[in-house]
């Protein structure tokens, strides 16, 4: 039954209706007061010369690359030209997945399809890059035949058989292979901090331990990474992910597990306001720590939610690129910075993450004509800056 409104509860209601809406508006508001804030006209991204990445990075000790689809690779001429240009480490987007699309690695449980990865490989040797496998243990990318045919009494067998073939295939050609991804999701709810995946259900909490254990059984050259996302900025989210990794990490080196790096992803967002660079640098101090060295496997900066004028995305983006870097740069065990893509032509973002306007997503360092953007700049001059020692 509903009480008769009076007329002061009427007012109240009101003006509670009007605060939330103003709020509401001003929180709209305030968030894009927030977004120019960072878009400064006047901060400077010259660069010296027209080095590629992989150069400037090589000169500091730090290997540069990308991930690529094989199918863009060769396809797209002009890409595969930036790609040789500009990068010392290449990973297939796709090619190591257990099944993407096209060119599924594993179409059934009795085979392999090497074809994208060997083409990959065969790229990298050609323009002498180094080449880096993702990912053999994944919650995602999984064939529909996973689904109905792996069960508690095989699925230690198959993953065996996965590794071992893998692994085995590309023995001594591989850089370091991200051997176990996105294991970590605190919001599942573990006291471990551990994601709820088909492999920890079938497994149990050893199946990590027991991936990277056979990954060095296969190929006791590869760096074996264990790699994951959102662990960049100050917030609840990404603080509770980074503790729960370290002590997945911890946990790992205590057993003796062969793991020697973490792969931090980047995935990061041209609009996100809390990036802290003393969390971030205190964060990369402690898997340091460990023993580990540290990868970013995947950068690349959203634009999503940025305004619709280039000039102003691609410097908020850069900025971006640039204050992220120059904090991961100063972590001596950080050795290699991979963005996921290249150029805005090729980015799972335009699918993933599209601009509620349509407009043609810019996250990347080259622009759909493959040429070097301010996000590019940027990269460069992290590099440049960077306090590494020289290496000619
Ligand atoms: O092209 C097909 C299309 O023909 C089909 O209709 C559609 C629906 O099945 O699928 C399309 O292929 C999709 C492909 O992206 C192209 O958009 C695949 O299903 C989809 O799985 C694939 O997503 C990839 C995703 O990993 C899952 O493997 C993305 O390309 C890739 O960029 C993304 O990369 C991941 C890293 O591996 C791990 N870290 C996060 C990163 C971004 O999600």
């Amino acid at each position: 039954m509903f009480k008769k409104l009076t007329r002061r509860r009427s007012l109240y209601l009101g003006l509670g209706a009007l605060t939330a809406l103003g709020t509401f508006a001003g929180n709209g508001e305030l968030k894009r007061q927030r977004i120019f804030a960072a878009y400064d006209p006047q901060r400077d991204f010259s660069v010296v010369g027209g080095d590629s990445l992989k150069k400037r990075a090589a000169s500091k000790g730090i290997i540069y690359g990308a991930a690529i689809r094989h199918d863009h690779l060769k396809e797209d001429a002009k890409l595969a030209a930036a790609v040789a240009n500009e990068c010392g480490i290449l990973v297939p987007e796709w090619a190591f997945k257990w099944s993407v699309s096209q060119k599924p690695l594993r179409p059934n449980p009795d085979s392999f399809d090497f074809s994208a990865a060997d083409e990959m490989l065969k790229f990298a040797n050609t323009h002498g890059m180094l080449f880096r496998g993702h990912t053999l243990v994944w919650h995602e990318s999984l064939p529909k035949w996973f689904g109905d045919r792996v069960n508690q009494q095989n699925a230690k067998q198959i993953l065996e058989k996965h590794i071992k073939t893998v692994v085995g295939r590309y023995a001594g050609k591989i850089h370091s292979w991200d051997v176990v991804n996105e294991a970590i999701e605190p919001v599942d709810g573990r006291s471990d901090g551990l994601r709820k995946t088909p492999w920890l259900e079938l497994l149990g909490t050893d199946y990590i331990d027991y991936s990277f254990r056979l990954a060095a059984a296969a190929d006791p050259d590869a760096m074996l990474v264990y790699n994951d996302y959102g662990l960049d900025y100050d917030t609840r989210k990404h603080e509770a992910k980074r503790t729960a990794v370290l002590k997945l990490l911890e946990g790992l080196k205590s057993r003796g597990t062969p793991i020697h790096a973490l792969g931090i992803q980047a995935h990061l967002d041209g609009e996100a306001t809390d990036f802290n660079p003393t969390k971030l640098r205190e964060f990369l101090r402690n898997v340091a720590n460990l023993g580990l060295k540290i990868m970013i496997t995947e950068l690349d900066v959203t634009d999503k939610k940025l305004p619709l004028d280039t000039t102003v995305r691609d410097h908020i983006i850069a900025k971006a690129y640039e204050d992220y870097l120059n904090v991961v740069l100063e972590e001596t065990a950080v050795i290699a910075v991979l963005t996921w893509g290249l150029s805005d032509k090729y980015t799972w973002l335009s699918e993933f993450q599209p601009r509620a306007d349509k407009a043609q997503v810019r996250p990347l360092l080259l622009d759909a004509g493959m040429n070097r953007k301010l996000a590019w700049n940027a990269i460069a001059r992290a590099f440049d800056k960077s306090l590494r020692k020289n290496r000619s």
